[in-house]
C-alpha cells in the first residue's frame, strides 16, 4: 500500500492521508485540503505542525494559512468589495478593510469529502466542495473539484482546480504551501532563484498599485538572485514590506529555486505567482520553530484585486456557464553532487 490514512478528529471527519515510499512521502488532510508534510530523504521541505501540535489546533490558531487551500479568492480584494456587471458585492473585511484568502468562511476553514485512487506509484486525492453565496458574500453558489496527485517516481505533487458557479462570480484559488529546502532551521537566504523576479508593486495597503512592474535581476544587476541578494537589495518595497509579498509575472514554463542539495520545480497554467517570505512571525508554535523569512510561498493565481485593476478583463471572473480549470504542479529534484 502507498498510503495510510488517520483520524484525527472523529466527530468532525478530519483525516490525515500520507502517501509514501521509501524515498519519500508527503501528508494531506481534508481540513481546508492542505499539505501538512512533505518529507524527501528525511528532511521536510514544507511548513507545518511538529510532533508536539496538535494538528486541528494548530491550523484553526496558524494566520500564515500554511499547506491550506486558499478560495474563492487568493490575496486582498480593496476595501473587502467589488462590482460585477453593475451589482455591488460586499464581502468580509477580515484583514483590516479589506478581503483576504477568499473571508474567515473561505475554503481553509471546512473539512472536504474526499475520495482516493490508488495506482500503486501515484496516488490520487480528489476533493469536492460546495460553496454556496451566504457563505461568503461573493455572487454565485460553486461546485469545486480540488485534486492533489503525488507521483511517488517523479516526486511531483500535482494540484488541479475545477469549478463551475451558478451566477457570473469571481473564483482565483491556489495553494498557501511554504517550501524551506533547508535540512536545519535556518532562513531561506541562502536559496537561489533561477526565474527573473518581475513583480507589482504593493501600495501601503498592501494592495496592488498598478500594473507597472519592477524587475529585481535589473534593478540590482544580477542574473541569479538569492533571497538574501533580495532582502538585502536595498529597493524600497522589499524594506516597507519586509521581503517579498508581490504578485510576480511568470514568464517561462516553469520556476525553479534551489539550495545546495535540493530543487523545486513550479509548473502552471496561470501567468502569475505570489511570493511571500513570511515576513514577520508574531505567532508560532509549540517548539517556537517559525521565523521569519523561514519559508517562501508559490501561489500560483491570478493577481490579486484584479477586479478592481482590470474590471470586466479580470482573469479572475468565472461566468455562469463556464468552467475553471487549471492546473500547478510542484517536483522535487534530487542535486548530484
Ligand atoms: C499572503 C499575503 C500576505 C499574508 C499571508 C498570510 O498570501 O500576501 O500578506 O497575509 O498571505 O500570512
Amino acid at each position: 500500500m502507498a498510503f495510510n490514512i488517520e483520524i484525527l478528529d472523529d466527530a468532525n471527519n478530519i483525516d490525515l492521508i500520507t502517501i509514501y515510499d521509501g524515498n519519500s512521502e508527503i501528508k494531506f488532510t481534508n481540513f481546508g485540503m492542505r499539505i501538512v508534510d512533505w518529507k524527501v530523504d528525511g528532511r521536510s521541505i514544507v511548513l507545518g505542525p511538529n510532533e508536539n501540535d496538535d494538528l486541528v489546533q494548530y491550523y484553526e490558531e496558524n494566520p500564515y494559512f500554511f499547506g491550506a487551500t486558499i478560495g474563492r479568492y487568493g490575496g486582498r480584494i480593496e476595501n473587502g468589495t467589488f462590482e460585477l456587471n453593475g451589482q455591488n458585492y460586499k464581502l468580509e473585511q477580515n484583514d483590516a478593510k479589506h478581503n483576504l484568502h477568499g473571508g474567515s468562511n473561505g475554503l481553509h476553514s471546512r473539512v472536504f469529502d474526499y475520495e482516493i485512487i490508488n495506482e500503486d506509484k501515484i496516488v490520487t486525492v480528489i476533493y469536492t466542495a460546495d460553496m454556496k453565496s451566504e457563505d461568503d458574500y461573493f455572487p454565485g453558489n460553486i461546485q469545486i473539484r480540488v485534486t492533489h496527485r503525488y507521483d511517488l517516481i517523479q516526486m511531483m505533487w500535482s494540484i488541479h482546480y475545477e469549478a463551475a458557479s451558478t451566477e457570473d462570480t469571481l473564483f482565483n484559488p491556489m495553494n498557501h504551501v511554504y517550501f524551506n529546502l533547508n535540512k536545519t532551521n535556518q532562513t531561506i537566504e541562502n536559496h537561489r532563484i533561477h526565474n527573473e523576479i518581475e513583480f507589482y508593486p504593493l501600495k501601503e495597503n498592501q494592495i496592488v498599485k498598478s500594473l507597472d512592474t519592477v524587475n529585481i535581476n535589473e534593478e540590482i544587476g544580477k542574473e541569479i538572485l538569492t533571497f538574501r541578494d533580495v532582502f538585502e537589495s536595498g529597493l524600497e518595497q522589499i524594506k516597507q514590506f519586509n521581503g517579498i509579498d508581490h504578485p510576480v509575472k511568470l514568464g517561462d514554463e516553469s520556476f525553479t529555486v534551489s539550495n545546495d542539495e535540493l530543487e523545486i520545480e513550479m509548473k502552471t497554467d496561470q501567468d502569475h505567482v505570489v511570493i511571500f517570505t513570511l515576513n514577520d512571525v508574531d505567532w508560532n508554535d509549540h517548539d517556537h520553530t517559525i521565523q521569519e523569512h523561514g519559508g517562501f510561498t508559490l501561489e500560483t493565481q491570478s493577481i490579486p484585486d484584479d477586479i478592481h485593476l482590470l474590471g470586466d478583463s479580470a482573469p479572475s471572473i468565472l461566468r455562469n456557464g463556464k468552467t475553471f480549470s487549471s492546473e500547478t504542479s510542484y517536483q522535487i529534484k534530487t542535486k548530484d553532487k
